[in-house]
């Protein structure tokens, strides 16, 4: 192979593989001046995961670093063109984590994960035991002088956050404003200095949202990141991190790192309305039992896959679905559309079930199908007032509830998917497993790439 001359901005890893011998002589050279490592290939990537089966050792690179690759030699520059010596760390990924087992795809995989992962994420964050919050680090601030909270995030990322938005609120009664990281950057928010900005990616490295946090930190907010790649440069340049516990992400699709965000959120969110005193010890105890469920209610609810994978031959066929959901249900809404749209290629809306009648409802006829998120909850009422204006223009209703929501919904739904019974507040975790088996058979049966769909990629390292 010959020399490699690269700037380094997309691209923040990379990797050398050891063969016989010192293993660590690259990453333990004093000098990098052309050190010969016992390297046998050294690779190059945006994200360390897509090293995983490769390298022993990983390399993090700084922004506008460069750095000369041969085979067997590494040596990285700094932007003033000085060498620059960059930790070598040992490799978190193995070919172990990043086979598909006995399912056929990688999303497949990682949909069923989720009872586990969650499971994980939620000890990291809660004292089981005691049924209380237990976050694993002090917070650098007080909830009580935090005036606005902002949230920031892309995709599916941005989603979470749209549902953490409604827990903060509701639980800690502290305002919050949702951005997308490629608009918050540049619409010049007043922001308070003290107040917080959470920002929320699985990867760490989303160019937009690392930008919106160094925009911030200029501004003199505390920063909080939902990571869950605790070596990205989101996770580094935080005040706080918190580590979402999915494991790697290989699928495009965020699936499991979506639902662990949620349980790291609803966490923050308890924590922020115990310490504003909102939430009693009572109250905080009530809202932990309901997080401890939620494992045992996501496995729950992946036994309707089979019901889906059947529902999946007909939603291959339409050109055109719409998601409709209240409250908590909306931003899952709306994250159920992006997972169809970006695996399977149909296209789908998400809608806040009340706004149907300021335009969507146009689109209804006996050829959409209409995909409704509706718990029996606070809202549910308001949503069958929804449904009845889509039966009324001959849609077809695919309901998402619970038994006594199919029991309750007086429309005569195309399908029903009658998910586990569990109290409102933490839903979305649960009711987003039939939205991704649904993205998914749909994609299945369409033949599309599940994994890697067209036009995307895992980390989007530009702008
Ligand atoms: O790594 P991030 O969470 O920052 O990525 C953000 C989005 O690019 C990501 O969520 C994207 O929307 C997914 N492909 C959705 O499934």
């Amino acid at each position: 192979m010959g020399e490699i001359d690269l700037r380094v901005r997309d691209c923040r890893h990379f990797g050398t593989r050891c063969g016989r011998g010192p293993t660590r002589r690259f990453a333990e050279a004093a000098d990098y001046r052309g050190s010969e490592s016992a390297g046998v290939a050294t690779y190059l990537d945006s994200d360390a995961i897509a090293l995983a089966p490769f390298p022993d050792t990983i390399t993090y690179l700084e922004d506008d670093d460069w750095a000369v690759l041969t085979r067997k030699t590494s040596v990285i520059f700094n932007a003033q063109g000085a060498v620059a010596h960059r930790e070598v760390v040992k490799s978190g990924g193995s070919s172990f984590l990043v086979k598909t087992a006995n399912y056929r795809h990688f999303m497949a995989k990682e949909i069923h994960a989720q009872p586990e992962v969650v499971g994980h994420t939620l000890r990291r964050y809660v004292d089981v035991a005691a049924e209380r919050i237990a976050l694993p680090q002090r917070l650098p601030f007080d909830f009580n002088d935090i005036g606005r909270i902002s949230i920031t995030g892309c995709g599916s990322s941005s989603y979470a956050g749209y549902v953490a938005k409604y827990w903060f609120e509701r639980l800690a009664r502290v305002p919050v404003e949702l951005d997308v990281a490629s608009e918050f950057r540049y619409r010049e928010a007043p922001l308070r200095k003290g107040d917080l900005a959470i920002f929320i990616s699985q990867s760490g490295e989303t160019a937009d949202t690392l930008a919106a946090l160094r925009y911030v930190k200029a501004q003199g907010l505390h920063t909080l990141s939902v990571v869950n790649v605790p070596t990205s440069a989101i996770a580094r340049e935080s005040e706080t991190m918190l580590q979402t516990l999915a494991g790697p992400q290989i699928g495009v699709a965020s699936t499991k790192a979506f639902t662990c965000q949620l349980m790291v959120l609803a966490a923050l969110a308890v924590a922020a309305g115990k310490s504003r005193g909102e939430l009693s010890d009572a109250e905080e105890t009530r809202l932990v039992q309901r997080l401890i469920e939620i494992p045992r209610l996501m496995a729950t609810a992946l036994a309707t896959e089979p019901q889906i994978e059947k529902l999946a031959r007909d939603m291959a066929k339409c050109r055109n679905v719409v998601y409709l959901g209240r409250g908590t249900s909306f931003p899952l809404a709306l994250e159920g559309a992006l997972k169809l749209k970006e695996i399977s290629c149909v296209h789908a809306e998400g809608y806040a079930a009340g706004e149907l009648k300021h335009g969507p409802i146009a689109l209804i006829d006996e050829t959409m199908p209409v995909v409704v998120i509706a718990p029996y909850d606070g809202v549910f009422e308001k949503t069958v007032s929804n449904m009845q204006e889509v039966a009324a223009r001959g849609g077809n209703i695919i309901l998402m509830t619970d038994a006594k929501g199919a029991r309750e919904a007086i429309v005569d739904p195309l399908v029903t998917i009658v998910l586990p019974d569990m109290p409102a507040t933490f839903t979305p975790m649960v009711y987003d497993i039939p939205m991704q088996l649904l993205a998914y058979h749909t994609a299945v049966v369409m033949g599309t790439n599940v994994d890697q769909p067209r036009n995307l990629a895992k980390a989007v390292t530009v702008e």
